[in-house]
């Protein structure tokens, strides 16, 4: 949330409208509105993601200013978007320039083990911000955002964050440290290998 918070404060305006999928993960409503911004749904799809015609409507229209969706492991329907439909994606941001705040908090959690890629990965010129956390790989108490961006993005992540996040000093070189070596990857990795061997024992229930 932090790093949506810090996102969203860097390229928009009281008053914009972002754009998010429908449905989409409760607490984005509260989080626009404390910053004074409007919410505008795009429908989703529940295997294939956001619909991406929908969402070129609103773009040539300019309708929204930013956008925020999770392609991968979406909060609530748990879709991953594909592979071509993400480089669709990364092509309109950056055609209508405007932003995408990728929000990648499960990417890490996702079923398969081949991990599908970010959108940020087909990002041409810097219009994907990714946004994630350490609360679903770490621990629940680390709520201190990470953002992948374009260095000069509009309005500037990191100047936003040295404004509002004191916290964010300390917390950096503490997971760092923590990040090194394979003390991230490898909890990850069983927990991959649990998650699959319960999905196939729901499959054989089912
Ligand atoms: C989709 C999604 N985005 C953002 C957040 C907020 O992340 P954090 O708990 O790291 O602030 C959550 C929390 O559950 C979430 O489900």
């Amino acid at each position: 949330m932090e790093a949506l918070q810090l996102a969203l404060r860097a390229v928009t305006w009281p008053g914009d409208c972002v754009g998010q999928e429908s449905p989409t993960y409760f607490f984005l409503f509260p989080l626009l509105a404390s910053l004074g911004l409007k919410a505008l749904e795009t429908p989703t799809d529940p295997q294939h993601g956001l619909s991406l015609d929908a969402l070129e409507m609103l773009l040539q229209e300019q309708r929204i200013q930013a956008l925020i969706a999770m392609p991968s492991a979406q909060n609530p329907l748990g879709y991953c978007m594909s592979r071509q439909n993400k480089q669709r994606l990364a092509k309109l941001v950056n055609t209508y320039k405007v932003p995408l705040l990728e929000d990648g908090l499960y990417d890490e959690l996702q079923f398969d083990w081949q991990l599908s890629p970010a959108v940020k990965s087909f990002d041409s010129d810097g219009w994907v911000i990714y946004c994630t956390s350490f609360t679903k790989t770490v621990a629940p108490d680390f709520r201190i955002g990470r953002i992948a961006a374009a260095v000069g993005n509009p309005g500037g992540v990191s100047r936003q964050r040295r404004l509002r996040s004191p916290f964010a000093h300390a917390a950096p070189p503490l997971l760092r440290q923590y990040g090194r070596g394979a003390r991230f990857d490898r909890p990850l990795f069983s927990a991959g290998h649990a998650r699959n061997a319960a999905a196939r024992r729901l499959c054989i229930l089912g």
